[in-house]
């Protein structure tokens, strides 16, 4: 188990993160509108108050410039070495067609333009069809990039344990491995974890309180219908709860969370992002951010308050323990995308 009050993680030699990181795919569409001056006031809040990772992705409709513009005045406020202090995540999610060394240079080389940085701190790279080999291709001059310096650290998101295995076969280093991981999808703790321990590399875990209904707003609450469910990921977890378990299920195990953080003090997005954070090989917990539109950040900070005991665990697991097995009805991580 790791000791949840360390805010910071070394993710890879050289790069070390704040362990809830900002999640960028909000300003993508499908949750609200972004102004441009509230969200990067809002940056500028989370980078005060220590979250300083950003996770984000060529696909992310303006999520890279807005690091590029962030970085900006950044300078401009607090001078250039407060740059040091950033840690930015970009994807690649090309299609899955013929990759040839110069796409794959001039896709890296526009993220980098767009993020106004000389060199990417990591890059997660996404391969929706391994029908098509070329994913090989693609990240044996991923690889070259980074030999030549273009990127820091290479990683993957969506991977499953086999093609992951694959990888590492084929002397890829990999530092990380982006994917679903909730109390509600624990098909990582199947396979991909035990891997990823013998391998020495990390999880970065996106969707552990499912776009929010993981919290006190839905406790007692009558199942949503999709028009009260507004934002692409409430839509998006709500299809996972469905195949889990179903509503009444849910309500079960958010009334047991609901106890367990009153009994430390914190709140059921605490105890949700906490139980995923403490598990093995997890580096860090992605939260997605609407800048500018809702704010979580105080509460949120409150995760690294507090641990939670076997006893909370155990009752945790005693309600998934009735749910449909993920592993069973979807496969491994990232099947649910293919
Ligand atoms: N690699 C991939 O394929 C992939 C897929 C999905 C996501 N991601 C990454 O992971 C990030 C997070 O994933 P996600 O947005 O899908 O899921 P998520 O983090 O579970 O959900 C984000 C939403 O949770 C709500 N929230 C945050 N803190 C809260 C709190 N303390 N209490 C109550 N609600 C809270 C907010 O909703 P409201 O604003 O409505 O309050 C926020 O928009 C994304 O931004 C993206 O960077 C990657």
């Amino acid at each position: 188990m790791t000791d949840m009050n360390q805010k910071l993680f070394r993710l890879a030699p050289n790069l070390n993160i704040c362990r809830v990181v900002n999640g960028m795919w909000q300003v993508a569409g499908g949750h609200g509108n972004i102004d441009r001056e509230s969200a990067l006031a809002d940056m500028l809040r989370y980078h005060e108050a220590g979250f300083t990772t950003w996770d984000l992705a060529d696909i992310y409709g303006p999520a890279e410039n807005f690091i590029g513009e962030f970085r900006n005045r950044l300078i401009e406020q607090k001078g250039v070495k407060e740059l040091d202090k950033i840690q930015s995540f970009t994807k690649w999610v090309p299609q899955p067609n013929i990759i040839t060394q110069s796409m794959v240079k001039k896709s890296i080389e526009s993220s980098l333009s767009r993020m106004r940085v000389s060199s990417l701190d990591l890059l997660q790279f996404h391969w929706w069809d391994y029908n098509n080999a070329y994913y090989m291709d693609a990240l044996k001059y991923l690889s070259d990039l980074k030999n030549t310096g273009s990127i820091k650290h290479l990683a993957l998101t969506n991977f499953d344990t086999e093609h992951l295995q694959m990888i590492i076969d084929s002397d890829i280093q990999i530092t990380s491995n982006q994917i679903q991981f909730s109390i509600i999808d624990r098909r990582p703790e199947v396979k991909m974890i035990s891997f990823c321990e013998e391998h020495d590399i990390r999880l970065l875990a996106y969707g552990s309180i499912c776009g929010g209904l993981l919290s006190e707003r839905y406790v007692g609450r009558a199942e949503p219908s999709a028009i009260e469910l507004d934002t692409l990921s409430l839509r998006k977890y709500k299809r996972m709860i469905d195949t889990w378990g179903g509503w009444n299920l849910f309500q079960n195990l958010l009334l047991t969370l609901s106890d367990i953080a009153k009994k430390h003090n914190a709140s059921i997005a605490n105890v949700a992002t906490n139980y995923i954070l403490a598990k093995p090989t997890v580096a860090g917990v992605i939260i997605g951010v609407r800048l500018g539109i809702v704010d979580h950040m105080n509460e949120n900070a409150n995760v690294f308050a507090f641990d939670l005991d076997n006893s909370d665990r155990d009752s945790i697991d005693a309600i998934c323990g009735k749910s449909n097995d993920l592993f069973e009805v979807i496969g491994d991580c990232g099947d649910e995308y293919r």
